[in-house]
């Protein structure tokens, strides 16, 4: 890559990382292993009741020490007090970026620009309790006096994939018999699909967009108004049953909900971070609001944790510096995400948007052009699952892929030994990545089977596990609405340290825009009502006569 802002590469910390890439170049971790029996122990660091096994990684002593040092001489202590206190460390968009405040009920003030942000968040909580409470305690009815039974949360990105993960991962703590649907997409289909199961006497609609200008939560709230008036006969009924989580509470009024039925959202509130919000209205209502409380706990315990702990035992500097090391100085592009447990399913869809959005920039925040990698690929699903798919990749394919394993060392449903098994898997994985199987490993194995010694030389390339794939395994005694605050606030403060080493604003993301205004420009054209543009390719044009033929339009 060209640099024109070299000044990230030309620290001597960097030269040293570099140097320390070049010293274990040929070196094995299973090498590491075998000349530190501790080694297990030494790199093993806890907090907020998560605990981290990083011990299989490309990693001594000297380059941890290396990394940190890196950190330190990007200002990590600084820029992380900066962040916390809210001072406007989203530079494009001149805003704080204070998640963390979401989650700190209990401090006296913040006050930001004049206003007492703790007053708002707490404020804003009380009357999430009292309206959770009143849905749950069954005071607050569907128009014609039926308790609720269903949710459906219309909303996209922030405002969809960190509630949803969160419902999922809580199940075991439902505090009702609430069942809690999600529509994010303009595809027609899912918010069909999910009206048709749903009844409109006893379903609550909650409009989720922080800008409340986004498309397809706006249209998937007109067709979800729509079907309520038209199965409903009762227009006047849409008070009681649709509520809006926004910080435009005008154009939410303008849709047709009224003040008293929006909940408010904040600048200062980025929307990959909003689950701590009243965006959290559908875990809220799903594991009733001591948990969601526990949930916020958990996280702040985190960000206690990150504030607090020396960098060299901080889990989220630890995990972000780690990711530094791949992506910068071993050319990983990708960073995988594998979760052994089902209730943490959709934890890789949630963090693809909050390290992809937060890291996927190629200017410094002073507009110079990187001269380095910024954010690799985040991807994964759960692990027992990707074994019999992608894992084959991460054992024998070409690639380094650095991989987090993630399992709680309890189950919520003990059943046989399931639990025993997953755990095996998981291990069992992370240790063929580490440790693979060498050629005279794959040799001995086929003799031992009585097969031909032209029939082993054959085969035995093909068995040869290369390992020395890094990986983490991050624990908790079980999945708890504080061990997932905890986790989802951990990769949170990852994403923002590694914003800080590539300096890089981690809290806009204007590359989403551009496709939106695309679209919108497409979409007369589909209908009609529109000629190409100037501004129109053959591929676009093409297309839209394929659609317009397929639809007679
Ligand atoms: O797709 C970009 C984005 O702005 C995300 O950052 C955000 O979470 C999502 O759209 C939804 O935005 P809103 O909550 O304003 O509808």
């Amino acid at each position: 890559m060209t640099a024109t802002n070299p000044t990230l590469t030309s620290l001597p910390e960097w030269k040293n990382l570099e140097a320390c890439r070049e010293h274990l170049q040929a070196c094995h971790i299973k090498t590491l292993f075998a000349e530190d029996p501790q080694r297990a122990k030494r790199y093993f660091i806890k907090g907020a009741g998560l605990s981290l096994d990083f011990s299989r990684n490309r990693l001594t002593d000297e380059v941890l020490d290396a990394l940190i040092a890196l950190a330190r001489s990007r200002n990590l202590e600084e820029r992380r007090a900066a962040l916390l206190r809210g001072d406007k460390v989203n530079l494009t968009e001149n805003r704080p970026a204070l998640h963390t405040a979401l989650r700190n009920p209990g401090t006296d003030s913040l006050v930001v620009d004049g206003q007492d942000v703790i007053a708002e968040v707490n404020a804003t909580l009380a009357r999430m309790e009292a309206f959770v409470q009143e849905v749950l305690g069954q005071s607050r009815t569907g128009f014609t006096g039926k308790a609720f039974t269903d949710v459906v949360s219309i909303g996209i990105g922030g405002s969809f994939l960190g509630p949803k993960l969160v419902t999922e991962a809580l199940q075991p703590y439902r505090a009702s018999g609430l069942r809690c649907h999600y529509v994010a997409n303009i595809d027609g289909t899912e918010i069909c699909e999910t009206l048709a199961q749903v009844n409109p006497e006893t379903t609550l609609f909650l409009v989720q967009s922080k800008s409340f200008g986004t498309r397809e939560t706006l249209e998937n709230s007109k067709v979800a108004r729509a079907w309520f008036i038209e199965r409903s006969g009762n227009e006047q009924a849409v008070a009681s049953h649709f509520m809006a989580v926004t910080a435009n509470i005008h154009a939410a009024q303008e849709f047709g909900i009224s003040p008293d039925n929006v909940f408010p959202m904040w600048d200062w509130v980025g929307g990959r971070y909003s689950l701590w919000s009243a965006i959290g209205l559908p875990i809220a209502l799903t594991i009733g609001m001591d948990n969601f409380r526990a949930l916020l706990a958990g996280a702040h315990a985190m960000d206690t944790h990150f504030r607090d702990v020396p960098l060299e035992q901080n889990l989220p500097v630890v995990m972000a510096m780690l990711g530094i090391w791949y992506t910068n100085f071993w050319g990983a592009e990708t960073h995988a995400i594998l979760p052994y447990d089902h209730y943490l399913r959709s934890l890789p869809d949630h963090l693809q948007q909050l390290d992809m959005e937060s890291s996927g920039k190629r200017v410094s925040q002073q507009g110079e052009t990187l001269g380095y990698h910024s954010g690799p690929v985040i991807w994964g699903g759960v692990g027992a699952n990707g074994q019999h798919a992608y894992h084959q990749l991460i054992h024998q394919g070409t690639r380094l892929i650095p991989t987090d394993f993630i399992i709680p060392l309890q189950t919520h449903n003990p059943v046989g030994t399931h639990h025993a098994d997953l755990f095996a898997n998981c291990l069992g994985q992370s240790r063929a990545m580490m440790s693979g199987k060498t050629l005279e490993e794959a040799k001995a194995e086929l003799a031992a089977s009585g097969m031909a010694e032209a029939e082993i030389e054959r085969l035995a390339p093909h068995k040869v596990i290369p390992g020395n794939q890094p990986s983490n395994t991050l624990m908790m005694d079980k999945v708890t609405p504080e061990t997932v605050g905890a986790l989802i606030a951990l990769y949170e403060h990852r994403t923002f340290v590694q914003g800080v080493i590539w300096d890089i604003d981690s809290f806009d993301q204007w590359g989403v825009e551009l496709g939106k205004k695309l679209g919108q420009a497409i979409l007369p054209r589909l209908l009609a009502q529109k000629a190409a543009s100037e501004a129109s390719d053959s591929s676009t044009d093409h297309l839209i006569e394929l659609f317009r033929s397929a639809n007679r339009l």
